[in-house]
């Protein structure tokens, strides 16, 4: 009896030292597999055709899942894969339930799937509700009659009203969100594309449908979503005039388009719903707002809303690193790191499918240093606090193609710019020549496995043109070289995957305003990591006031090190004793 009194009362004291213990690990360190998670981002579409039709699909990525488990990673995160006309390449869903016929069928992602898991890796699927396709049943009905049951899941504004409020849309020719409907004399809303009608989250039924959605898709075993887009999904129904002057301009977007005035309520909603009961998944959503901030509010633990923020600062601060400079670019990492030290979590990433290449716009993609600057750039990926998305073809240093014609390009938004462009008498070799520098068709061509015919990723004509330089960069080269890019991105994945340091440590900025050197520590229980990063093509002296003598490189893109500079595009990841 004196014995189990005592057992119970060392039980309780134990337990009760281990919550005191969590409870005392403030959020940011609190384990979680997200945060250790290394995503790979697939672009479908690109990645592998297996049945001939130019186009990348389902059966293809299965037979390349031991390539992406090779790789180390954890998740995949895959653009949108459902039923789709493919005006924003599947941005646009016709059927949430269905597969795109392109890219196969549901029998085809239960496999993926299976078989995803099987090697250990999550998938992260897109999630596309700000807006659906024109051709989704919803969209078919809402039109037909102004009290269709379906009206309300968009947003209508009838004509007899005169004119809508202008609104700014992305992808229309004319920069016009809003679309005249004759068959109800009705302008519906498109922040995208005119096959891209909002959807209105105001509408309580709608918001009902999209949960049904993500359960039926969390029920299939997926493992969390990429919320696309959903910074916009809450809007100001009665449309307010906006000021002439500012309309167009980022600031106007920010303040009047993003964080509507419901978009909290509904993440949690949302959160309430769905997310509580799947306590598991990942949730990330595209953009978060203008500020840390306002970063801060998608993934606060105490607001329970979501788990990874996805901010575009570090992406939109310019078309290229010579642009805007290395000082600023490193303060916009640090400014974030400091908001979230404590709690929250952020995503790194340099690039994706809206983006350039990533070697293009942060490296320096010539013969010289493409391999380098693709080297250091994935260092820094990889070995900053948040988790890394990591986008598909960066592994090998892929760059841009840089179009010389309009005719090759497919999106939607190069197309529909050069047209409004055109419309207007504008220059349109200028715009052309931009594009070549940040087109998003830069980082969306197919993807390079080898040196056959198309890179071997297709047998038919591709549905965008491959990069020509898939003769000397493409994966089964680098395979064999223990040297690649490649190889290299596997072993900073498996250091990432050894060091809790890289994925919790404290990141800590030094030599702040040197302009060709990042250099930041990570440092968790006692242990400290430098991370020295050259992103210039020059020798770049640097100035640290630690200790660095006995300390033992852990990993480096070059085999002979100087002392106190680093060559060019040179990265070291040092371990401080
Ligand atoms: C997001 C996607 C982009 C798409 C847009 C409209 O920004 O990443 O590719 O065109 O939303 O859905």
């Amino acid at each position: 009896m004196k014995n189990n009194i005592l057992t119970m009362a060392f039980i309780l004291l134990a337990t009760n030292l281990v919550n005191s213990q969590k409870a005392e690990l403030p959020d940011a360190l609190q384990k979680k597999w997200w945060k250790e998670a290394v995503v790979y981002q697939i672009y479908p579409r690109s990645f592998k055709d297996s049945n001939g039709d130019g186009v990348g699909d389902l059966k293809g990525i299965i037979s390349k899942l031991d390539y992406v488990k090779s790789l180390g990673v954890d998740a995949v995160w895959l653009n949108p894969i459902y039923a789709s006309p493919n005006d924003d390449n599947g941005y646009d869903i016709s059927n949430y339930r269905e597969i795109m016929k392109d890219f196969g069928t549901m029998e085809d992602f239960d496999v993926m799937l299976k078989e995803m898991h099987k090697r250990g890796i999550k998938l992260i699927m897109d999630l596309v509700v700000n807006h659906s396709s024109d051709e989704n049943k919803w969209f078919q009905e809402s039109r037909k009659s102004r009290d269709n049951k379906y009206r309300d899941y968009y947003h209508w504004w009838p004509a007899e009203k005169g004119k809508p409020p202008y609104r700014w849309s992305f992808f229309d020719v004319n920069s016009n969100a809003w679309k005249f409907d004759a068959q109800t004399n009705s302008y519906y809303l498109h922040y995208f594309s005119e096959k891209q009608p909002d959807l209105n989250w105001e509408n309580p039924k709608l918001r009902q449908e999209v949960y049904a959605i993500m359960k039926f898709w969390l029920d299939k075993g997926i493992d969390g979503f990429r919320m696309d887009a959903f910074q916009f999904i809450s809007k100001d129904n009665t449309f307010p005039d906006l000021p002439k002057e500012i309309v167009n301009t980022p600031a106007a977007i920010i303040k009047y388009y993003l964080n509507g005035p419901h978009l909290h309520d509904y993440i949690q909603e949302m959160n309430k719903e769905v997310l509580s009961k799947y306590p598991n998944a990942m949730t990330v959503a595209e953009g978060a707002g203008d500020s840390p901030e306002a970063a801060m509010k998608f993934v606060d633990p105490d607001r329970k809303e979501l788990n990874i923020a996805y901010h575009f600062e570090s992406v939109d601060v310019g078309k290229h690193l010579k642009d805007f400079g290395l000082v600023k670019y490193k303060s916009i990492f640090s400014k974030y790191d400091d908001k979230f030290e404590d709690k929250g979590w952020l995503s790194i990433f340099l690039a994706n499918h809206d983006q350039p290449r990533m070697v293009s716009k942060f490296g320096n993609d010539t013969p010289q240093f493409r391999e380098l600057s693709s080297k250091m750039l994935s260092t820094f990926v990889l070995t900053m606090r948040g988790t890394p998305f990591y986008y598909n073809g960066d592994e090998l240093g892929m760059d841009n193609i840089r179009f010389d014609s309009i005719e090759d390009y497919q999106d939607v938004d190069t197309r529909n710019k050069y047209i409004g462009i055109k419309n207007k008498g504008g220059d349109l070799n200028a715009f052309l020549a931009i594009q070549k520098q940040s087109s998003r068709e830069n980082s969306r061509t197919p993807f390079q496995w080898n040196t056959e015919k198309n890179a071997g990723f297709t047998t038919a004509k591709p549905w965008l043109k491959v990069n020509p330089n898939y003769k000397t960069i493409n994966a089964e080269a680098q395979e064999k070289d223990p040297n690649s890019v490649l190889n290299y991105f596997r072993k900073l994945v498996k250091l990432r995957k050894q060091e809790p340091a890289l994925v919790y440590g404290k990141y800590t900025l030094l030599d702040k305003e040197n302009p060709n050197v990042f250099a930041y520590t990570r440092e968790l229980n006692g242990k400290k990591i430098l991370v020295l990063l050259n992103f210039s093509e020059k020798n770049a002296p640097y100035n640290i006031k630690i200790p660095i003598a006995k300390s033992k490189i852990i990993l480096g893109n070059y085999k002979i090190k100087k002392i106190n500079i680093l060559q060019p595009y040179e990265a070291q990841i040092i371990e401080l004793k």
